[in-house]
């Protein structure tokens, strides 16, 4: 876990090994848009961070990392002008739904900035309200989590929210939406032929 106060910028540059990597004061020397095509190349799962309260509010995000498995801890990185930062602050709990390979609209739906806000935001979307936070869970995913807010670090033009894992839930069942490249795609199973071959495979993918 990373310490109090140590930003993930400073962290890569500790760690940089190629010359091109970090000016000679530690610096990133690459732009917004090198640096987003270079993490793009991580693929990820993508889930939908919810808060409730009075203004339930719903955010995607693939930031989501599993920290640690005892105490059972999460967390997620929301920029600073998102909704979903002053929410989260607020409420002090918050929720991860992890989305399933047919759910491409409700994570578009939810990374855009144009959405109607409120109890609006959900329209057309299903969800229930978590037993322990109140925070929307989207249905028909493949988990979700329910947090409380265990800390809050210091990551650069982001937050750092370490959830304290209250309850969790999965399906037995279903493929993951992923996000790779900057876009999306489906986990498809691989089959195999008797002689191991895959005969399927990779597939998918939407811009
Ligand atoms: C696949 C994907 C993953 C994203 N992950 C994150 C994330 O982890 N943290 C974050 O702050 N924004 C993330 N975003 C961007 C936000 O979803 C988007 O900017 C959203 O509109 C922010 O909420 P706001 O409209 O309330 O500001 C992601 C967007 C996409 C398409």
């Amino acid at each position: 876990m990373r310490g109090a106060g140590t930003t993930v910028a400073a962290d890569a540059a500790e760690g940089a090994q190629t010359p091109d990597a970090a000016d000679a004061d530690g610096t990133a020397a690459a732009t917004p848009a090198e640096l987003r095509g270079c993490f793009g190349m991580f693929a990820t799962g993508i889930t939908v961070l919810t808060a409730g309260g009075e203004s339930p509010c719903g955010m995607t995000a693939n930031s989501f990392t599993s920290v640690s498995l005892d105490p059972a801890l999460v967390l997620v990185c929301v920029q600073h002008d998102a909704v979903m930062h002053k929410a989260i602050l607020s409420e002090e709990k918050f929720a991860i739904s992890v989305l399933a390979a047919h759910q491409e609209a409700v994570a578009r739906r939810f990374a855009d900035r144009t959405r109607p806000r409120g109890r609006r935001e959900f329209e057309g979307v299903r969800w229930r309200p978590g037993a322990l936070t109140g925070a929307p869970l989207v249905a028909d995913t493949l988990a979700w989590i329910e947090c409380g807010l265990a800390a809050v670090h210091d990551g650069g033009d982001h937050s750092i929210f370490v959830g304290s894992v209250l309850d969790t839930g999965r399906a037995e069942a279903g493929d993951a939406l992923l996000f790779f490249r900057g876009k999306y795609h489906r986990l498809e199973p691989q089959s195999h032929d008797r002689d191991g071959a895959a005969t399927r495979g990779g597939a998918g993918d939407s811009a």
